[in-house]
């Protein structure tokens, strides 16, 4: 095994040429160990191997496509990087047009990584304030500011502020280094630095600022959240101000409205017949569930989507009063298009016919929507998806939920209860209950019936079956119970 040791701070040269050597000598990916230098490693880790002598005249060509896609991705935080980079080289020099393969998982993952890099980028050149300061070296204008990046991305960033603030002396100061324009010399650290002590009468000019290009009219809290993560808001001095500005802005986009001229604009006719002119597109109305399904069938929030062949959707009345929640589906139901359609799914569709439940008046769904699967030779092996997967997906299940608003969810399974509530407690305490979910839904959680497939004894298999229908006539009798409170609570 051959040790590769970087300081890992998005230094492309650092990672390029030890795996430029590695490349000519033609040693396989899975035979190089890549780490981070840290002061565990330094102290206890392993040294680094000599690289191998470069080859004489030896050259190496890649797509230019794969240094940008590089560059960024050694900024990334991701101690797996390195190697996902010289896998990706290791097989460049085979299949040429690799970058092309969206769907190919490393492809994919090096791309998620990248985007995410330029992300950071995007938020630290949107997020930075500067705060004035007193300078005995300088006549020019002096200005700090502290920003906490969630990757190496310093370096690539700091040229924006050249060129933006190119008229005035600054420091930006973050945990993972530090850029420094003097108005000839950009300097770059990538040692962490210390938060340095910097509010002062400049935050309230920007509080004035923010405040008034805030546009009410525009407000769409969701978004500007994403926009504009919690997790900045502490160093901006702005933060305080935006609750107030939300909770105002309906009755100033209303005092707005009033003040607004009652002529039609010029040109206006010739607008909106140009507007009628564009052909409409095909798309169900936002903000139904037919909009939220076609809007998930191109869904890469997580890198499932390269190997499975479809997204697989909830099915059932968009106004159900009771959802069911899956784990994810199953080799049939990717094939298929649709969830519990295959074995699992008839042991559930029998047992909720035996409950006494009409099965046509559920929503079913998963708390995944991508098949996770292994190859093993011509078969597809279901794996368990991961939290991290559970988590990029959670977004389409809590849109399903706002918009179904089912009285009663079922979680079928320890990952759909995880998906739904976070919770860590084992099954076995908490199956058959019924709890209170965020929103004021009922949930209800029992076991997944693949594990019922997956009994080997069959006394066993069968007492278990006959408990998982006793779950659902409990799940029926929770049905009619919310159902007469609803009307009792209509009724007075
Ligand atoms: N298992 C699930 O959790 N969902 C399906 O759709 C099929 C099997």
């Amino acid at each position: 095994m051959h040790h590769a040791i970087v300081r890992g701070r998005g230094d492309f040269a650092e990672w390029r040429n030890r795996a430029r050597a590695f490349l000519f000598a033609g040693i396989e990916p899975q035979a190089i160990d890549w780490q981070e230098a840290s002061m565990d490693a330094g102290l206890f880790g392993s040294e680094e191997t000599p690289l191998p002598p470069p080859a004489e005249g030896a050259a190496i060509h890649v797509p230019a496509a794969f240094i940008d896609l590089a560059t960024a991705v050694v900024c990334h935080s991701d101690p797996a990087r390195f190697d996902l980079l010289y896998r990706l080289l290791w097989r460049l020099a085979r299949e040429r047009a690799l970058l092309q393969v969206r769907a190919d998982e490393e492809v994919a993952w090096a791309r998620l990584l990248e985007k995410s890099v330029r992300r950071d980028s995007h938020k630290m050149t949107a997020f930075v304030r500067f705060r004035e300061i007193a300078s005995a070296v300088t006549a020019r204008r002096s200005f700090v500011a502290w920003f906490e990046p969630d990757h190496h991305i310093v370096a690539r960033t700091a040229p924006f502020f050249q060129r933006r603030f190119n008229d005035m002396d600054w420091v930006i100061a973050t945990p993972r280094g530090t850029a420094a324009w003097d108005g000839t010399h950009l300097t770059l650290s990538d040692e962490p630095a210390e938060k340095p002590d910097i509010s002062d009468d400049a935050d309230e000019l920007w509080r004035i600022y923010y405040a008034n290009i805030f546009n009410p009219a525009r407000l769409k809290v969701k978004a500007m959240q994403a926009e504009m993560p919690k997790k900045y808001w502490k160093n901006l001095p702005e933060a305080d101000l935006i609750p107030g500005l939300i909770a105002d802005a309906e009755a100033r986009v209303i005092a707005m409205a009033k003040r607004q001229a009652s002529e039609p604009l010029a040109f206006h006719d010739r607008l909106q017949a140009a507007a009628r002119a564009v052909p409409a597109e095909p798309l169900p109305p936002a903000g139904t569930l037919e909009a939220l399904r076609t809007e998930a069938a191109s869904c890469t929030r997580c890198l499932l989507h390269c190997k499975a062949t479809q997204t697989v959707f909830g099915e059932g009345p968009d106004d159900a009063e009771v959802m069911f929640v899956g784990e994810q589906p199953g080799d049939q139901e990717d094939l298929a298009g649709r969830p519990f359609v295959g074995p699992a799914g008839k042991v559930f569709d029998a047992a909720v016919t035996e409950a006494g439940i009409d099965r046509r008046r559920l929503y079913v769904t998963n708390a995944v929507k991508h098949f996770k699967y292994e190859p093993r030779g011509k078969r597809r092996i279901h794996q368990k998806p991961n939290m991290g997967e559970v988590e990029k997906c959670r977004w389409w299940l809590a849109r399903e939920i706002d918009l179904i608003k089912p009285k009663l969810v079922v979680a079928l399974g320890a990952t759909a209860y995880a998906a739904l509530t976070d919770g860590k407690e084992k099954l076995g305490d908490i199956r058959g209950k019924a709890m209170l979910l965020e929103g004021g839904r009922t949930l209800f959680v029992t076991v997944h019936p693949s594990y019922l497939l997956r009994i080997p004894d069959a006394q066993r298999s069968h007492e278990e079956n006959r408990r998982f229908v006793a779950d659902l006539i409990a799940v029926r009798h929770l049905m009619a119970r919310l159902a007469s409170e609803e009307k009792k609570s209509v009724a007075g």
